[in-house]
Parts: C-alpha cells; sequence; structure tokens
C-alpha cells in the first residue's frame, strides 16, 4: 500500500529526455493519487502498486532480481552485444542467464529471432517500425509478423515496451485490450531510500497506473483501471544528485553527477550505490535496460568502448558474488511477483528453471537451433535491410499495413508458418508437421539445485572494493556449479576512467541501424 502523503506542492514536472531516459521524478503520492486495498486486490492476477515486496514476504526471503533487457532490432551485432554480458554467466541454480528482448522489426534478422527465443529468452514487442504513442497496427503487426516470420508463437509474446517510452493512457488501453500481460515502458523515478519512492514491484492497473503521473496525461488517479494488466517499472539508477540524478536508460552513455565527460568509474560507483540501495532494502528489482548497439563490438564502424563493456561486467560479477542475485528476463520477473515464493523454495520453481527441447541433433529441421537448421534458412534479399528466415521469404517487405504478406514462392516451395499447437523448436515449415506430439518430447529439465552463492556467501564486503579500484575478493568466493573460477574482476587500469566523444561517435557511425 502507498503511503497517502500529499505533498504541498507538486514535484517539477520534468520531460522525457530523446531516448527514453529522464532528468528527475516523474510522479509524485499526489499526482498518483493511487489507492488499492489489499484485502480485495490478490494475486495472482491483482497486486497493489507497493514499494513492499509482494506475498507479504520479509526482504530476507526475497531474491534481488537484476532485470536485464533489449530494444529494438535483434542483429547478430546485438546479439554479440548481449552475449558478451550474459553468455558467460549462470544463476544461483546454475542455469544460464534469460533477458527479454523488445524487438521492433526495421534491421530485424528474423531468423535471429527464433533462435534467440528457442534459446530460452523472451520475445517482447516494441512496435514494427520503432514509433511513440504507437497505433494499433504497429503494435498488433509486430505480433503478427514476429510469429509469420520469426515463429513466435503469439501467446507467448506478453510484453511491451513503448519506443521513446512514450507511451499514452490509450496505449495501455489498447496493450490490455489484445491481450498483453504487461507493458515496461513506465519510470520508477524516485530513489528506494526516499520514503515517498515510486519504486514499486510490478502491480496490476486494477486501480490505475501509480508512475509516470506527472508526465503521462490521462493516467494516474485511479486511471486508467485494466484489471490484470501489469506494469513493470524500469528502476532508475541515481548518482551522487540522487533523486536529480537518475539513469534508466543505458546509464553508461549519460555523464555521472553532472560531470562533462563519460566516466565509468563514476558510474560504476553510483549503479553500485543503487544496487545496495535495493538489495539493503525492500529488494525491488533493479534493470540492465540497453540498446545493445551503443555496445556492438562488431558492428562495422562502431567502437564501443572496451572500458565501458568492462565496467558493466564488473558490475555484474560484483553483483553476483552476493547472494540470492538473479539476472532475469521481464516475463520471469513477473511470474515470481505472481507466485513469491521464498528463497527457500526457489530451486523448484519453474520459470527459472533451464529447461532444453529435447531435439536429436542430426535432425535437420529450420526450427531456431543453429546445428539443426544449418542450410535451411531462406535468404529475403530486400535491399534496406536483408534477413534470413525458416518461414519463407515474404513477397514484400512486412509492414504496419500488411505485416504477414504472402509467401514469394519463386524462390522455391512455400514454407509452413508454425501451428498454433506446436512449439517452436518442434515445428518443422518445410515438412509442415509438429515433431512432437506428446509430453514425452517436449523439454528437460536441466536445472540445478540452488547453489553455494545462495547458501553461503555473505557478501559482506563486496560494497567497498570496486570503490576502492581494487579487485579484493569477498572472503567467500562465487562458486559457480561447474567448479570453474568465476570470470576474473577487473583491475583499477584496465578500464580508463574517461570516454571522450563516445557518444558522438556512435551516433555517427550506425546511420543504417535503428537509433533508439
Ligand atoms: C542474419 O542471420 C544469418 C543466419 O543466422 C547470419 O548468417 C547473418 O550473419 C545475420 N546477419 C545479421 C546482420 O544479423
Ligand atoms: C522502417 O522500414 C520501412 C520499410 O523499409 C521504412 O519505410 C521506414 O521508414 C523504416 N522506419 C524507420 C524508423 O527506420
Ligand atoms: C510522444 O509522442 C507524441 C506523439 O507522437 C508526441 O507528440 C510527444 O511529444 C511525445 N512525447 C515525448 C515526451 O517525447
Ligand atoms: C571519475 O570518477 C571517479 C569516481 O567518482 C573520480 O574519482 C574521478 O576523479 C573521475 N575522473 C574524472 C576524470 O573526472
Ligand atoms: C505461395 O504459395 C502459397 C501456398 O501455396 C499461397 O498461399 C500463396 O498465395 C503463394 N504466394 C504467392 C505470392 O503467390
Ligand atoms: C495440432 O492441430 C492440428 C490441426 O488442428 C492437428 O492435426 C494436430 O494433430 C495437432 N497437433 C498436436 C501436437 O496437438
Ligand atoms: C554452506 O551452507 C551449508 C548449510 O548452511 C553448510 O552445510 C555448508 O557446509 C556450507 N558450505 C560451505 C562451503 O561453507
Ligand atoms: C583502499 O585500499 C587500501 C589498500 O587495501 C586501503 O589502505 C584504503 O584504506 C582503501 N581506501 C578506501 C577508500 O577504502
Amino acid at each position: 500500500m502507498l503511503p497517502y502523503v500529499v505533498l504541498s506542492a507538486l514535484l517539477p514536472l520534468l520531460a522525457f529526455a530523446q531516448d527514453g531516459g529522464i532528468s528527475g521524478p516523474t510522479s509524485s503520492a499526489q499526482a498518483a493519487g493511487y489507492s488499492c486495498d489489499p484485502k480485495q486486490c490478490k494475486l495472482p492476477n491483482c497486486n497493489c502498486a507497493s514499494t513492499s515486496p509482494p506475498g507479504g514476504l520479509q526482504p530476507s526471503d526475497v531474491p534481488q532480481f537484476i532485470v536485464f533487457t533489449a530494444d529494438d532490432a535483434v542483429q547478430s551485432y546485438t546479439l554479440d552485444s548481449v552475449n558478451q554480458f550474459l553468455a558467460q554467466r549462470k544463476n544461483p541454480n546454475g542455469c544460464s542467464i534469460k533477458m527479454t528482448y523488445y524487438t521492433s522489426l526495421n534491421y530485424t534478422n528474423y531468423t535471429l529471432v527464433t533462435d534467440w527465443y528457442v534459446a530460452g529468452n523472451e520475445i517482447a514487442d516494441h512496435t514494427m517500425t520503432h514509433v511513440g504513442t504507437p497505433p494499433a497496427d504497429e503494435v498488433n503487426g509486430n505480433l503478427i509478423a514476429l510469429n509469420a516470420l520469426a515463429g513466435i508463437p503469439l501467446s507467448e509474446i506478453k510484453g511491451f515496451r513503448a519506443p521513446f517510452l512514450n507511451y499514452s493512457v490509450d496505449t495501455l488501453k489498447m496493450l490490455a485490450q489484445a491481450q498483453f500481460t504487461y507493458d515496461s515502458s513506465a519510470a520508477a523515478s524516485i530513489p528506494v531510500t526516499d520514503p515517498d519512492s515510486d519504486a514499486y514491484w510490478p502491480y496490476t492497473l486494477d486501480n490505475g497506473m501509480a508512475n509516470n503521473c506527472l508526465t503521462v496525461p490521462g493516467t494516474c488517479q485511479g486511471q486508467p483501471k485494466l484489471p490484470g494488466f501489469w506494469e513493470i517499472p524500469m528502476y532508475a539508477f541515481f548518482d551522487d544528485r540522487g533523486v536529480d540524478g537518475p539513469h534508466l536508460m543505458d546509464p553508461w552513455l549519460d555523464t555521472a553527477n553532472g560531470g562533462s565527460t563519460v566516466n565509468d568509474t563514476a558510474t560504476l560507483e553510483y549503479m553500485q550505490k543503487t544496487f545496495t540501495a535495493h538489495y539493503n532494502g525492500n529488494r525491488q528489482p533493479i534493470g540492465l535496460y540497453t540498446h545493445p548497439i551503443h555496445l556492438s563490438t562488431t558492428y562495422p564502424g562502431v567502437n564501443a568502448p572496451k572500458s565501458t563493456i568492462d565496467m558493466i561486467n564488473a558490475f555484474l560479477d560484483w553483483a553476483q558474488k552476493q547472494p540470492n542475485v538473479w539476472i532475469v528476463s521481464s516475463i520471469q520477473l513477473l511470474e515470481w511477483v505472481r507466485n513469491p515464493v521464498p528463497i527457500s523454495q526457489l530451486n523448484n520453481f519453474a520459470p527459472l528453471k533451464c529447461t532444453a527441447p529435447a531435439i536429436d541433433a542430426s535432425q535437420h529441421i529450420c526450427n531456431g537451433i543453429p546445428q539443426n537448421e544449418a542450410g535451411l534458412l531462406s535468404h529475403c534479399a530486400f535491399s534496406d535491410f536483408p534477413f534470413y528466415t525458416c518461414y519463407g521469404c515474404p513477397s514484400v517487405q512486412p509492414s504496419p499495413a500488411n505485416p504477414n504478406p504472402s509467401q514469394d514462392n519463386s524462390t522455391g516451395q512455400a514454407r509452413h508458418r508454425i501451428s498454433a499447437n506446436c512449439s517452436t523448436p518442434f515445428w518443422d515449415p518445410i515438412a509442415g508437421k509438429c515433431l512432437c506430439t506428446d509430453n514425452s518430447c517436449t523439454f528437460t529439465d536441466l536445472s540445478r539445485p540452488i547453489g553455494p552463492n545462495g547458501a553461503n556467501l555473505t557478501g559482506g564486503d563486496t560494497g567497498s572494493s570496486f570503490a576502492n579500484g581494487s579487485a579484493s575478493p569477498s572472503t567467500t568466493a562465487y562458486i559457480p556449479f561447474n567448479g570453474a573460477a568465476p570470470p576474473p574482476l577487473l583491475p583499477y587500469g584496465a578500464w580508463p576512467a574517461i570516454i571522450i566523444g563516445c557518444i558522438g561517435a556512435l551516433l555517427g557511425t550506425y546511420g543504417t541501424v535503428s537509433r533508439l
């Protein structure tokens, strides 16, 4: 429940920065005018906006979630970029990390969407052509095209993020009507240490919105009422200026503490400080909300600073050394909020488990698994952004007016779009049949019992080692399941503090890649 504090004056109304950043508080208790009765609004399908953990759990029983998301086009460059942060990591149950890709379609390579989804990641909607306050055809056309050309089951596309984080009250209504499960476009813009923090755990809109009340007209004060539809706030980091120094998306591209140049050391410091405030408080999630193209090392002409990449990995190394820290997709977070089991039961919590499709590696089938699909992809050679797909090239590029054009049959036999009752790795789009027809062949569980970082680490001394620029280990080191040493922490000298002109150089070089 929210404290019903009425502020004597509204906090200043501060607009979104152009890339979906924020520059100050986007809500206040008075602007929210929010009330919700937890006796009426109960999990799993109703949750009041609250800074306290769901289900009445004590913070000590609650995992600290780090939500990892990427926005825009899915390409080899952007997946390489995400992989440099996640591929080497595991969660405490020994499973590899899943994340959410808010996908827009311009410049997207559809087969890589299939691959990323089949690897266990969440594919969510970010409009077809990256427009703010999107019309319905941009949002729903994305579902149709992702289903037709990437084989993502419609029922699995559950989330939405607005390009530029620019949504309206109508956007939220439209999403609920199209049976999305959640939106994740609103900012949590006030630190968790502030009694009026807007860092709510994910909540349903049964009683309207409680975030961005100062910036999105027609929301809050009980509106819009969308029962069962969730908002997953995006949790800002705060630099030394506190509430006046928020950093929401790609914080590593911002200057910290009002400085004039990007300083990775300062960024790391405030990211750790904000994380610790969440961790030692009510354990609201924290998020790394990325536009991965900015950190690509493979896109021609983009040279992301190695120091920034190393800094982000240092942050994740540091966070993962602390007990009960999980890096998750938006939908994994939401599954836990809907059914908030204490950390002692996480070992058996299905949404965090790792499952792999039980498919014979020798099967030759275009299914999103690189070893199975080799040689089977169609190349759709459109001039502005060519792409590959398992599902047959469309005769024209998909667009909001025509998200699922008929197939171009001149290049061979028409392929079959995924059947509503088959899951992606089992669908053979060439034969048009499902390889799995009963439960015995679907997915095998590869999870391991919750590991030593959860059960044993105290994490007590991890707060100071980076601030001091040293990599001094805590007394009990993180021991991954495979027994391998954790990735080495960075020596101070490995990431020089100043990256002059980084953003400008990036902006100038990737004109053919979706910007935001
Ligand atoms: C597109 O996907 C194909 C098949 O996986 C891959 O060979 C190619 O490098 C990808 N290109 C981009 C730009 O993503
Ligand atoms: C997206 O692609 C379409 C089709 O090529 C093009 O008309 C449109 O301008 C593109 N939009 C953006 C934002 O790049
Ligand atoms: C959001 O989009 C609308 C319509 O496209 C535009 O008028 C408005 O200025 C945008 N708001 C922000 C904060 O970018
Ligand atoms: C970068 O930030 C660190 C930590 O706040 C600070 O000690 C250092 O002086 C900064 N470097 C520059 C060049 O401002
Ligand atoms: C290609 O073949 C399919 C199935 O035979 C058909 O439905 C579709 O209309 C054809 N597309 C074109 C462009 O002829
Ligand atoms: C899926 O549906 C089709 C047609 O409705 C049916 O022929 C097929 O047996 C079903 N497959 C499974 C796995 O249920
Ligand atoms: C970890 O904790 C468990 C239970 O608290 C204990 O039995 C075990 O010995 C500890 N392991 C280490 C390496 O300290
Ligand atoms: C940094 O580390 C050195 C050596 O371990 C120690 O003497 C010093 O007090 C530390 N400084 C801070 C600010 O923690």
